[in-house]
């Protein structure tokens, strides 16, 4: 989603703002701008699609010496994706990036316009800088009118503001949506999420909601919260394969090891949570978006199963406003991949402003949920650069899944023995993620079968119910394809009137749960003539196609082999369709606005 970067310094800017936008580029936008303030001489550039079209549009520009510079990715949210929306978004004087949505805009922008301001663009973000010079007229200094603007915004945001009548400051304001500040002595970054700053600055300040200032070179001590950030930038390469999703599918059983690292000991279960941590919990509440909804869905299975505990999954931007009853004795647990997505974030706030108990389980150390959190558990999945999710996926169910033997031990609803038993599964889980390369030939030759029709139902039963919504989520995607997870035994209250041989159904056929349940689901489709493909260990007479999975002896060996046929499914069936499968249409990384 937008991305956000300011500089303060002698570096080239243009340069030093492109690199930083470089490293959002993977959270998705359509559209990108940089302003550059240098020598009293305030440059904007604006261009829709790619980042490559601004390096273009810019090249010729040079900015020498000391000045502040700013620069944003874009993905729309109020006004189409053109040019004219792009930000920065300018004044006469000025220029402004944000990230998130100003509610009252529209009202702003009246009393603005009331008042002979005029408008460019569609987008709620303009309001910001013509509200600042406005107020820049009628107060005495700056920071006053920056303040006064930030005052009269209702919404989320993330705002950097310059101006030429400030020409060495960079304003800043933040509410709901992430923002950084870090330095190295010499230079200032800003940036709305640590990774562009990895390597250039040595401190960093995660600003808290309701910040509002202006930096200049020297000002950065006078910050609350100034952490040590160390770390060099590590540029994540696709080491010959053809798409960053395809490399992070084949590297989850080496990322997996990582996630249980250090927290099997002695065949049980041993992770970073106090010895009390599990007293007085009796229900858990798991609340997500996305991918990692569809995990803390397979947490519930098995947290009921193996620990005994009640278990409810809602979907973070559906548990905001419902009303929740929120009961003390509940763990509160949210799951993200970015550990930015607003959703999530506030349903945590919200969990904690009730006094739960709450834990994150994220793939980024000091990300908003980890820091929001009272604790939290990492997935350990190293950056994940496909928009549509793979391994984090995989690191999120084999975290809640430790956590509930975790539970379960605590909780003493499992014997040693089953303890154990559970323990080699994993490891042998482990396994089943390596990607055999006779199944990926396999599913490159059937995918080129399945690019017509009118849709696709991934169906399976018990924790494949959730695996089947995630094959589908893989799917739509990054090929567009219409396609939809159901739980088997739900297809003839409804699904099954669009059966006809214009349907696709991918069966998930585990040996070792409900077998016969859900082949008796997939041949009520395959009577009504949609075309079968089952994943599974055997051959059966259901199927117009298989894809087998090696030989498993526990029903989550085969969910985590299937899990790569789905996505690698997902992914050539997006490539035969000429899609792009890392940054597909219309969806953003992390999504920092509810
Ligand atoms: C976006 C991403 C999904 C992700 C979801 C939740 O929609 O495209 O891949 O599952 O956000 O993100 P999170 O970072 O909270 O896991």
């Amino acid at each position: 989603m937008c991305g956000i970067i300011g500089y303060i310094g002698n570096k080239e800017k243009k340069e030093v703002v492109l690199d930083g936008l470089r490293e959002l580029e993977y959270r998705g936008y359509d559209s990108a701008g940089i302003s550059i303030l240098s020598n009293d001489v305030l440059s904007t550039f604006k261009t829709t699609g790619k980042l490559i079209n601004l390096e273009v549009k810019c090249k010729d520009f040079k900015s020498s010496g000391f000045g502040v510079a700013i620069g944003h990715t874009r993905w729309a949210t109020h006004g189409k994706a053109t040019e004219i929306n792009a930000h920065p978004h300018f004044g006469e004087v000025s220029s402004v990036v944000h990230n998130g949505i100003i509610e009252n805009f529209l009202d702003i922008k009246k009393q603005l316009e009331s008042r002979e301001k005029v408008f460019l663009s569609q987008t709620d973000t303009e309001v910001i800088v013509h509200l600042f010079e406005e107020n820049l007229s009628i107060c005495s200094n700056h920071i006053k009118a920056f303040k006064k603007t930030i005052d009269s915004l209702i919404g989320s945001y993330a705002i950097l503001l310059i101006t030429k009548s400030a020409p060495d400051k960079i304003f800043y304001a933040k509410n709901g949506s992430p923002l950084l500040i870090g330095s190295n002595g010499d230079e200032i970054y800003f940036a709305s999420s640590s990774t562009p700053l990895i390597g250039l600055v040595d401190r960093v300040c995660y600003l808290e909601d309701g910040d509002v200032g202006y930096m200049d070179i020297s000002s950065f001590d006078n910050l609350k919260n100034i952490q040590p950030m160390s770390g060099e930038k590590i540029s994540s390469q696709k080491e010959g394969y053809r798409y960053f999703m395809e490399k992070e599918i084949y590297e989850q059983h080496k990322i997996l090891k990582d996630t249980i690292r250090g927290r099997i000991l002695d065949d049980s279960i041993n992770l970073e949570l106090p010895a009390d941590f599990i007293d007085g919990i009796n229900k858990v509440s798991i609340c997500a978006c996305g991918t990692s909804y569809h995990a803390g869905l397979s947490a519930k299975y098995l947290f009921e199963r193996e620990a005994k505990i009640k278990t409810d999954v809602f979907i973070a931007s559906e548990f905001r406003y419902a009303e929740p009853i929120i009961e003390k004795d509940s763990l509160f647990i949210v799951v993200s991949q970015s550990g930015e997505t607003a959703d999530t974030l506030e349903a945590l706030k919200l969990a904690n402003k009730n006094g739960l108990k709450t834990l994150a389980i994220c793939n980024v150390d000091s990300s908003s949920i980890v820091r929001e959190a009272k604790y939290y558990l990492l997935t350990r999945a190293g950056v994940e650069k496909g928009v549509a999710s793979t391994k984090a996926f995989s690191s999120q169910v084999m975290l809640l899944w430790m956590l509930g033997i975790y539970m379960a031990q605590h909780k003493k609803t499992i014997s040693n023995e089953k303890i154990k038993i559970q323990v080699d599964n994993i490891s042998n889980s482990l396994e089943a993620t390596k990607v055999n390369s006779c199944i990926h030939d396999k599913l490159k030759k059937l995918s080129k079968r399945y690019l017509h029709g009118h849709g696709f139902f991934f169906i399976g039963r018990d924790i494949f119910y959730p695996l089947a919504l995630e094959g589908a989520l893989k799917l739509k995607e990054i090929s567009y394809l219409h396609a939809e997870g159901y739980p088997g035994g739900e297809m003839k209250h409804g699904p099954i009137a669009l059966a006809d041989s214009e349907l696709f159904c991918v069966s998930l056929m585990p040996k070792h749960l409900l077998y016969d349940k859900i082949k008796n689901n997939t041949q009520e489709l395959s009577a009504r003539d949609a075309t079968i493909c089952i994943i599974a260990q055997e051959y059966n007479e259901v199927a117009d196609d298989v894809v087998f999975i090696d030989k498993f002896d526990s029903y989550m060996e085969e969910f985590f082999a299937m899990m790569i046929v789905l996505q690698i499914l997902a992914l050539e069936i997006a490539i035969r369709l000429g899609n792009d499968v890392d940054m597909p249409r219309n969806l953003a990384k992390s999504v920092t606005v509810e």
